[in-house]
């Protein structure tokens, strides 16, 4: 059967789609450095530290049998990271962002090319195309990404596994609440933050889990090295 690692699984959008992959029948297996609920395997490790990620990672192949699918959602936007912000806190971003993505394809990705079956999706974000003076680390991290993306998606192509990224706009999980509650008024960041969305509405956990959940599944066998947006319209207007 099907077993889905998923990276970020204690919150937000990782939580979603553990969610949403355990209701149509595919065992989970997640990492996050939080306690997770609800997969039917977890373990805590955090991203940048490799060793510990080989460690859990093999933990919850033992619980499940080999992974599947990856679906990778941790990440972070550090409050700052700006052109001015200190080292530290850039590499800890590309840390999370781009090298426990790459931590992660190491430990699952060589078992799915030796079976010929594996997909992989990573989530990226609206602000790699758009710059925010504020989220310069983050937008810089997830660019990373998404070219990584693009070379590891050429790669495991010649043996059927797919790499694909997804693009949010806003989704209103921890990680955005917590931005707007940095705001001066919280609420009015809020509202300003829904303007920028054509639909009307931040995306909810829901709606990034079902694109994800269609990237790892065989109805997108033919999909490999993209990037989509998922983003209520932000794209259009933004451009
Ligand atoms: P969240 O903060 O609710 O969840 C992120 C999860 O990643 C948390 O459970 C956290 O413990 C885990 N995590 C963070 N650092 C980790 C580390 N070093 N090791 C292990 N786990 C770690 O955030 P959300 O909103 O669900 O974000 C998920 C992904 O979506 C992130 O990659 C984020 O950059 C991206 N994204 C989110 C958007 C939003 O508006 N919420 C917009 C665009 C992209």
């Amino acid at each position: 059967g099907e077993v889905v690692l998923v990276s970020g699984a204690a919150s937000g959008i990782g939580a979603a789609v553990v969610q949403r992959l355990r209701a149509e029948g595919a065992r989970v297996a997640a990492l996050d450095r939080q306690p997770v609920d609800g997969a039917d395997a977890s373990a805590q490790a955090d991203l940048r530290a490799g060793e510990a990620v080989a460690q859990a990672v093999g933990q919850l192949v033992s619980a499940l049998g080999p992974v599947t699918s990856l679906v990778h959602c941790a990440g972070v936007c550090p409050a700052g990271g700006t052109l001015d912000d200190d080292d530290a806190l850039w590499l800890d971003t590309y840390s999370v962002n781009v090298l426990g993505a790459l931590r992660l394809m190491r430990q699952v990705v060589p078992g799915m090319r030796a079976r010929r079956h594996g997909a992989v999706v990573l989530v990226s974000s609206i602000n790699a195309r758009f710059a925010t003076p504020t989220l310069a680390a983050y937008a810089a991290s997830k660019a990373a990404l998404e070219e990584m993306a693009r070379t590891a998606a050429l790669e495991f192509a010649p043996d059927n596994v797919r790499v694909n990224v997804i693009a949010p706009a806003s989704v209103d999980t921890p990680m955005l609440q917590a931005s707007f509650a940095r705001a001066d008024d919280p609420d009015a960041a809020r509202a300003r933050n829904v303007q920028r969305h054509p639909l009307g509405r931040l995306g909810t956990p829901g709606d990034a889990a079902e694109l994800a959940l269609f990237l790892v599944s065989p109805r997108s066998g033919w999909i490999t090295g993209g990037t989509f947006p998922l983003d209520g319209g932000a794209g259009v207007t933004r451009r």
